[in-house]
Formats: C-alpha cells, structure tokens, sequence
C-alpha cells in the first residue's frame, strides 16, 4: 500500500481530502492517504509552500514530494530534499490564469476605467485601438504564460514572448536571450511577467529594463514579486513613463499595510488572486504522479533544481 502524507495545511485538507481520494481510486491506486504519519513509511508527500515539513532528512522511503503549487521558489533550495520534486500544471489553474490576465489587459487596452468612473453628463464618446495594433509581451511562456500568449493571439493581439530556451508558438514572435528580451520589452505596450522565481529572473524588471518599456506602457505582474524592482517602479510610474501597473503577487505577502503600492493612483493590487490551483483537476495530476511513480514512469513537470523551476 502507497503511503501519502498530505502536508499543505488543515484547511487545504479539507478541500482536498475528498477529491484526492476520488482521483487516487480512479488512478486505480492502493494507498493509504494522512494527515499524520511516521516519517520513515511515506512514499509520497503533497506538499505546499507553507507547509510545516521543511526537513524531508526523516522520510527516508520518499519517492518525490508533488507540489500543489505551480511556483517552488519556497522548495528548491531545500537541501534536505534529494527526491524528485514536481510542481503543479493544472489545467483549472491554467485556464483561471488566462482569464485573470485577459481581463487586466483588456481594462488596460479599453481603457475601461475611463468609463467606470465616468460622472453625469460626461459624453465623450472615443474609438480605442483594435487589439490587432496593440503590443502585448509576456515574459515567460510556460504552461501558464503560453496559454495566456496563445489566447491573447486569439483575440488578435501582436504578441511577443520570452522564455529561456528557444520556443516556437504559432502566432507568436518568440524570443529568447538577453537581445530577446529588450526587443520583448521594446514592443510592450503591456507587459506580463510570468516567469518563475529564481536567482537568474530575480529583479529582472530593474530600472534600466524599465526604460526599455514604450511611455505610458503598462505592467501586470502575475508571477512572483520579487520579478520587480520596486522602487524602481514606483518611480518610473511617479515620472510619468509608466501608465499604470497591476500587482498581484508581492515581495512581501499580505502586501504590508503601509506600503507604498497600497495608496498609489497608478498601482492596483490584488491579493495573490491571478489562479488557484483548482482541487479537482489539481487532485487528477497528483494522482497520475503517484500513478507513474508507482509503475516507475517519470513522473510529469519535474522541477530542475538546478534551473530552480
Ligand atoms: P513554467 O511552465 O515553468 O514556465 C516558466 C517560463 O519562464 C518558461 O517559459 C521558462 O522558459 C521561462 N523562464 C524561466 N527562467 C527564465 C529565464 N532565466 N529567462 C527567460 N525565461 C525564463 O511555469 P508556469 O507554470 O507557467 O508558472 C510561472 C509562474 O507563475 C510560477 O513560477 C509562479 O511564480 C507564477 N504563478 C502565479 C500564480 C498567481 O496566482 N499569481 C499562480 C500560479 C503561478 P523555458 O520555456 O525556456 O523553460
Ligand atoms: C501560486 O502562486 C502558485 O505558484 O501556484
């Protein structure tokens, strides 16, 4: 029998319990899932960021910790993990994120909040741009950032993504290197950042990166606070180069109640909201895992510790 130690918090686990089991049973799985476990007979740990087992040294039969989170920023460093770690693909996460990150851009490239705050008797009737001549990039075109790219090109918007390694996604211009990624910020008249946390996209957005964007050119930031600068932002917002930006996730989360992204006119935040891994369809990629490292099939979206994503 598989042994599962389910280790996100309690409140994960009530939302999970269920639709975990039921995932494990349709896998055809024999396995015992807990909450509690003698550390030397788990096969497996579900595990989340904020989970209370940081010393995996004890759980000596591990055969890999899966992530209910896409981001394992929290985990790679972990040197007591010597198991193979996976992160969360989740198709309801995917589509949460599509949907999130079309709805920013489109406030941005309607400017919509012209109308929403319209008062009486304002009748100023205006033509926005059509998408086909706006300008998106996204940085990071992964499971979730090429799914956003690709639905963006379906609403006809000039796409341009960036990602580490060469990729080639229909109707959309990919780049890569650090020549790619000034031509992806040139052209962005909104910029998406969704890459991972790790040492090499740290403060990737800087001051000079900033400059590179077109005036007035907006930033929606999905993936990991620290992606930004953000003094640097706040003063390319406070000098005018910047429209506007939208942060969903922060250095520092809760976003401190004094910070100066709170108060800001051209700042909206929102509270690390952009997508959530969804239980069900996350609970179905669990399952396969175990499913695979049961039958000692590689297990799907390993995380290059290495890489850190
Ligand atoms: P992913 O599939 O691993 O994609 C990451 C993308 O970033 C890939 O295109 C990768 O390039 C690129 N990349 C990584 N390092 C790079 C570098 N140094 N230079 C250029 N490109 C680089 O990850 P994902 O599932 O799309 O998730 C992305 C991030 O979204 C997560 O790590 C997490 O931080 C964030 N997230 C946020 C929320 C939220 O609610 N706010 C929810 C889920 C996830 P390659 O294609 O060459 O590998
Ligand atoms: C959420 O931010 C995640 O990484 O899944």
């Amino acid at each position: 029998m598989t042994r599962i130690l389910f280790a996100a918090n309690s409140k994960a686990w009530a939302d999970y319990e269920a639709p975990l089991r039921k995932a494990l049973d349709d896998a055809g799985q024999d396995f015992e899932l807990v909450t509690e476990s003698d550390p030397s007979s788990v096969d497996y740990i579900v595990y989340a960021p904020n989970s209370r087992v940081q010393n995996f040294k004890p759980y000596s039969s591990l055969k890999a910790v899966l992530n209910l989170w896409a981001g394992v920023e929290n985990v790679t460093g972990n040197d007591t993990l010597s198991v193979p770690l996976a992160r969360m693909v989740d198709d309801g996460m995917t589509e949460g994120m599509v949907e999130w990150c079309i709805a920013h851009v489109m406030r941005h490239h309607l400017d919509t909040d012209i109308d929403i705050k319209r008062t009486d008797h304002d009748w100023q009737p205006r033509v926005p741009k059509l998408a086909r001549n706006r300008c998106v990039s996204v940085l990071g075109i992964g499971a979730l950032g090429g799914a956003v790219a690709k639905a963006l090109a379906a609403l006809n918007f000039q796409v341009t993504g960036w990602s580490r390694r060469p990729r080639d996604i229909p109707e959309i211009v990919c780049l890569s290197g650090s020549d790619g990624l000034i031509e992806a910020l040139r052209n962005a008249e909104i910029l998406i950042l969704l890459l991972p946390l790790t040492p090499e996209t740290e403060n990737l957005l800087n001051a000079e990166r900033l400059s590179l964007l077109p005036k007035g050119a907006v930033v929606i930031n999905p993936g990991r606070g620290p992606l930004i600068d953000d003094a640097a932002l706040i003063a390319a917002l406070d000098a005018g180069h910047l429209g506007h930006a939208t942060l969903d996730v922060f250095r520092i989360e809760p976003l401190p109640a004094d910070h100066p992204f709170w108060s800001h006119p051209k700042v909206t935040v929102t509270p690390h909201i952009a997508s959530a891994t969804r239980v069900e369809s996350a609970s179905r990629v669990i399952a396969e895992n175990i499913r695979r490292g049961e039958r000692g099939e590689q297990f799907l979206h390993l995380v290059d510790r290495s890489r850190g994503y």
